[in-house]
């Protein structure tokens, strides 16, 4: 089987996988990584969202063999440890103060995709605006739109 290597959460690792899985069965089934949650599974709900060399990714639709050796992944597990001398990212941080969550099942795949949000509007020098906001796309079942915006809001004022 073809053996594949990319950096995970800070560590290297390989896995001995057919090219065509895709990333989001090798972080949950082969490596046991389960932060990134299943949904739909073709790009559309965003439950699976983590970042690939710090940008906003879906592996449920990137096949192994799309990823290099260099690349590196990180996913809900491996946040924290983005920012040095802390044990939660600003933007956990935000999501425990605005009390985000409800049944839990696609928050970190909402806070992956707002650091990556936050991380590029910082990037080119603006502040977070509400339109920034409504490119989200990642679906909460249990509707916790209202709560999500504050906390990115509080997030990036902490960032
Ligand atoms: S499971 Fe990846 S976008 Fe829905
Ligand atoms: S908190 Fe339940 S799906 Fe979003």
């Amino acid at each position: 089987m073809p053996k594949h290597s990319f950096v995970l959460n800070g560590k290297k690792v390989s896995v001995d996988i057919e090219n065509n899985v895709r990333m989001l069965w090798v972080l949950r089934d082969v490596l046991g990584v389960t932060g990134p949650k299943y949904g739909c599974g073709i790009r559309v709900c965003q439950a699976c969202t983590s970042h690939l060399n710090g940008k906003h990714f879906n592996p449920c639709s990137v096949p192994v063999s799309d990823i290099r050796s260099s690349d590196r992944i990180t996913t809900i597990e491996g946040l924290a440890k983005t920012v040095k001398g802390k044990n939660l990212h600003p933007v956990q941080e935000a999501w425990i103060k605005y009390d985000v969550a409800q049944c839990g099942y696609c928050q970190p795949g909402q806070i992956m995709a707002a650091t990556a949000l936050i991380n590029r509007v910082k990037k080119s020098g603006r502040k977070i605006s509400e339109a920034d906001l409504d490119t989200l796309r990642n679906v909460c079942r249990c509707g916790t739109y209202p709560r999500i915006r504050e906390a990115i809001k509080y997030a990036a004022s902490k960032m």
